[in-house]
């Protein structure tokens, strides 16, 4: 059945990852270090006119299945101080988790399982973890109120998992430090399996035809008199764009159907994805769990915070064939005013040397078909039963406000304060919550404690696009547009460690863009 997952990924393939491609493919000397495994590279000089890129092999987070005692599985994460070399000259000061250069290892998990977390903080800043999409209590949730100071441990109770098969991460999410904790590499994956979608016929062979996919971007200024480090303040964007880490990422692809876990690890860059040939591909899950039925797509946005699971079908395709799944974000592509890295300025708190641009977010090689591929995009998936709008006994408001642009942002004009409780709601109850999105920009709407169906964008449930009609945690909201979501909120939270809702774009949410509410 999935006998792949719960063995250790061979990272010793990734490191000698062989490119197939024609003469013009060179290997040339170690460019980049991440989680602790090196990886060599290649240059490609036939791929963009004059200018010549440097490949990197995609790094795959090694997989973490904790340890299993009296039927309680922990899984332990250490966060600590490391570097990366991405630029000649000084190495780059990042965080990573237990021992990762950025990021940190993928918790594989299990639904129904007897589950807990620790976390120590290796750090020299007090941090917290927050489990982001899961559905557990407020006090496992890991928002800005559970606090882990430097050199401590937190040890949450145990929960059981509930949450279906899909991909979740987890993140800092401490108070105004978000920003400067994810831009410095702390995260990662956390992959649910269920029976359901262990039953189906997917790709889910880890780092070879399932493959985890975090796209993010960075600036490097000189701080402190040392050059290459990342900016993470005075800015919303990157220059460079960072694949699981990775500067100019390429992974070797099998033949066969594949499957990427999409993740926007973002600052506050949204994209608008496609294949470099215009090819469709499926969209097979959302935050929460798997669609009814795969959508085709030639265009995919992701919103800082959001998870789409895609089917990528290369069957047809020769082997040493090269392609690149793209970020098509400029103004070009159809995009208008409010998409985050529109902006076309090259520099500056809003510009960068990748907005207002297609770019590639990863470069695949088609490499031999495996044992045993998946060829076969499913015609069915999972049955949901989601809730509607009409079981809902409550509706609450959420404008996004400001003063004007360059104004933070807040919600109904109240900025975040750690000690106002912002919504009350009642246990067990099945609420709608709109969001008005303003006048000024396009934001990423998160909430904790819940996965909720979108139930209509503009009022109009037809707006609602193919690919969002399964569980959610995270929306793109476009500038002047409002949606509305049904959520049933089954997990409890008291004014302690309240369950937070925000803009994920994490500038947003440190200026202000943040509420809290208790579940009781
Ligand atoms: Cu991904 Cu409140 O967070
Ligand atoms: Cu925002």
């Amino acid at each position: 059945m999935t006998k792949s997952w719960g063995q250790s990924v061979d990272l010793e393939k990734r490191k000698n990852l062989k490119l197939i491609a024609g003469s013009a493919l060179a290997t040339s000397s170690l460019l980049y270090a991440c989680g602790g495994s090196s990886t060599s590279a290649s240059t490609d000089s036939t791929s963009s006119g004059s200018s010549t890129v440097t490949y990197n092999a995609l790094w795959i987070p090694p997989l973490l299945t904790g340890t299993t005692a009296d039927g309680v599985t922990t899984f332990d994460l250490t966060l600590s101080n490391a570097s990366v070399s991405y630029q000649s000259g000084a190495k780059t000061n990042t965080y990573g988790y237990n021992g990762a250069g950025f990021w940190g290892p993928t918790l594989l998990m299990k639904k129904g399982a007897r589950t807990r977390m620790q976390v120590n903080n290796q750090l020299n800043e007090a941090t917290t973890t927050h489990w982001h999409g899961l559905l557990v209590p407020g006090s496992v949730d890991g928002g800005p109120h559970q606090v882990v100071a430097a050199n401590s441990t937190w040890l949450t109770d145990t929960f059981t998992m509930k949450n279906n098969a899909a991909t979740y991460w987890y993140h800092p999410h401490m108070h105004e430090m978000t920003q400067k904790q994810l831009t410095l590499g702390a995260g990662g994956f956390i992959i649910v399996q269920d029976d359901e979608e262990s039953a189906l016929a997917l790709p889910r062979t880890y780092g070879t035809d399932d493959i985890p996919l975090v796209l993010t971007s960075r600036r490097f200024t000189t701080t402190n008199g040392v050059a290459n480090q990342f900016l993470y303040t005075t800015t919303a964007y990157g220059d460079y764009l960072l694949s699981n880490g990775v500067m100019n990422a390429q992974a070797s692809l099998p033949r066969q159907l594949v499957r990427l876990r999409i993740l926007n690890g973002e600052i506050e860059r949204d994209y608008n994805l496609g294949v470099s040939d215009g090819r469709s591909f499926y969209v097979i899950g959302n935050d929460g769990g798997l669609l009814s039925a795969p959508v085709a797509v030639t265009r995919l946005i992701v919103a800082p915070g959001e998870r789409y699971e895609i089917l990528l079908d290369l069957s047809g395709d020769a082997i040493g064939k090269a392609l690149d799944l793209n970020a098509y974000n400029g103004s070009d592509a159809g995009l208008s005013f409010g998409f985050a890295g529109l902006e076309p300025a090259s520099s500056g708190e809003f510009g960068s040397l990748i907005n207002n641009k297609t770019f590639s977010v990863l470069r695949i090689q088609v490499a031999a078909t495996t044992a045993n591929p998946i060829t076969q995009v499913p015609s069915a998936l999972v049955s949901n039963t989601y809730p509607t709008a009409a079981q809902a006994t409550q509706s609450r408001t959420l404008n996004i406000t400001a003063t004007g642009p360059g104004a933070p942002f807040t919600f109904n004009n109240v900025g975040f304060n750690m000690n106002t409780i912002n919504q009350t709601v009642a246990v067990g109850s099945t609420e709608a919550w709109t969001v008005n999105g303003g006048n000024i920009f396009g934001h990423s709407f998160h909430i904790h404690g819940v996965q909720f169906k979108i139930v209509s964008r503009n009022g109009s449930a037809a707006a609602v696009k193919n690919y969002e009609q399964g569980w959610k945690d995270t929306f793109y909201i476009p500038l002047n547009e409002s949606l509305t979501f049904v959520a049933k909120f089954d997990e409890t939270a008291d004014a302690t460690y309240p369950f937070m809702y925000h803009c994920h774009m994490v500038n947003h949410e440190d200026l202000g863009l943040m509420g809290q509410f208790v579940v009781q």
